[in-house]
């Protein structure tokens, strides 16, 4: 990949090293440091990655600066506003807009593989009624190797495992809920389509009269496919080093799914939420909360603000705002919270403070305001992010393990620690 660019280091002692630069097919530019240590003895020190690119991907580009993000080239604007969400997972996995026969085929494996194995039913029994739905997810899928098939086994089939996860992590998380309400599990069915079948899974039940709507349905579609894919995110590093020591592709995708739980990243969307909730509760006054956030006494951040690549505004946020106010327009719902959102955002972005660190709202700002209007209750929001995450994931870890130089991911430290000292007996300390 290296062109014929270099980038020259000159170390404190005077040696210079010459390190190969390569572009990227959107002319991002990288310097290839692999040979610096075995060359000089320096490693690179990267707090946070900042400036560290782990892989080299065809999957998703982002840029941060102009507020592009595409999905193996296509604009997400265009994928939000003409595709259904398994269209756009059939895209991320396999790198192509699938054909109608393709999606029907890809549906119908969705449609086959949506059970959970009946024994999974009994984990539910285990667990705590209050436990959080993603506590559930994330151990009930890594157990899913212990039912299926596993990257290192023989009868392993990429598209089956594929195909499998998608609609089972889809099962469970429906079922996490109904544990947590109490209510019979609904069995997935064969006539419904994947967001159809999520909805019903959740809400139907005996007694209840529950419609899907068209509206609801759409909504769905657009939220999961904004969340689909996010290059080298949190949760997407935790699948790829996971994966990287040949884990199988359940267990990495366990390790995603706790990295995407914490409220910097996709625990986000429910901790943006509750905020609104709690400025709403407060009778509104935004002001209070930008002071709270510009106080660097305050531990308090804006949630659903700010975001590592985007110095300009999320175009997934941009989307979802707009789509706020079509669908709780379309549902004919009226929450407090929209419009405490858009006078926060309206506030910050006034603020001296936010506009010389470039933040701005992220998709998790928004994003809640739709699952309210859904009736997906505040603890699923980070499940209902990893079901749109699923597909990205899967696709992220296939491409890392089709690298020709694929290899263990194993970062260096900069050790600050205690240089050699005398071990003390027990009796002397
Ligand atoms: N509220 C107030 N101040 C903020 C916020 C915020 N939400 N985000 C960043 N800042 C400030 C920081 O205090 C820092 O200020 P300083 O330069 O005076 O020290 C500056 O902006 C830069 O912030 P960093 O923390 O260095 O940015 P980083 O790239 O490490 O973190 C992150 C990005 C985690 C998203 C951060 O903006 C944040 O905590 N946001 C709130 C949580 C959130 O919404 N997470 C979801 C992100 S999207 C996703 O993961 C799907």
């Amino acid at each position: 990949m290296a062109d014929k660019r270099t980038a020259k280091l000159t170390l404190d002692d005077g040696r210079e090293i010459v390190l190969p630069v390569f572009e990227g097919t959107e002319q991002e530019c990288a310097v290839d440091v692999s040979s610096l240590r075995k060359e000089t003895g320096y490693i690179t020190y990267d707090n946070g990655f900042v400036n560290t690119g782990s892989c080299q991907s065809t999957i998703t580009f982002v840029d941060g600066e102009k507020g592009i993000l595409r999905y193996r080239g296509y604009p997400i604007e265009e994928l939000a506003e003409n595709c259904r969400f398994v269209e756009v997972a059939y895209l991320l996995v396999y790198g192509a807009l699938p054909t109608r026969e393709e999606l029907d085929n890809f549906s119908a494996q969705l449609t086959e593989r949506a059970n959970i194995h009946e024994d999974m039913k009994h984990f539910f029994t285990g667990f705590p009624v209050a436990a959080h739905p993603m506590a559930i997810l994330s151990s009930m899928v890594t157990s899913l190797s212990s039912y299926y098939p596993t990257s290192g086994d023989e009868e392993w089939n990429f598209d089956d495992t594929v195909a499998r996860l998608i609609a089972k992590v889809r099962t469970i998380a429906a079922y996490s809920y109904r544990k947590a309400t109490g209510e019979p599990f609904v069995y997935p069915r064969g006539d419904l389509s994947y967001c159809e079948n999520f909805l019903n899974m959740m809400f139907s039940g005996e007694g209840k009269n529950y419609e899907i709507s068209d509206k609801a349905l759409r909504a769905l579609d657009k939220v999961l496919i904004l969340h689909a894919d996010h290059e080298q995110n949190c949760s997407t590093s935790a699948v790829r080093l996971v994966g990287s020591s040949r884990a199988p592709l359940y267990a990495s995708i366990g390790a995603g799914i706790s990295a995407l739980w914490g409220p910097l990243h996709g625990g986000a969307s429910q901790a943006a939420v509750e905020m609104l909730m709690a400025i709403n509760e407060d009778g509104g006054d935004c002001g209070k909360y930008i002071a709270m956030a510009k106080d660097k006494d305050d531990p308090f951040r804006l949630m659903g603000f700010g975001h590592r690549v985007y110095k300009n505004y999320d175009p997934r946020a941009r989307i979802l705002k707009q789509s706020c106010d079509e669908i709780l327009d379309e549902l004919n719902i009226d929450d407090p919270l929209l419009s405490i959102a858009k006078s926060l955002e309206k506030v910050a972005l006034e603020d001296e403070y936010f506009v010389s660190r470039n933040l701005y709202p992220n998709v998790d700002f928004y994003a809640g305001i739709i699952y309210r209007a859904l009736g997906i209750p505040v603890n699923m929001f980070t499940v209902m992010f990893t079901l749109g995450r699923l597909p990205g994931w899967i696709a992220q870890w296939y491409e890392s393990t089709q690298d020709p130089d694929w290899r263990i991911w194993r970062p260096r430290q900069v050790y600050q620690g205690e240089t050699s000292r005398a071990f003390i007996p027990i009796d002397r300390r």
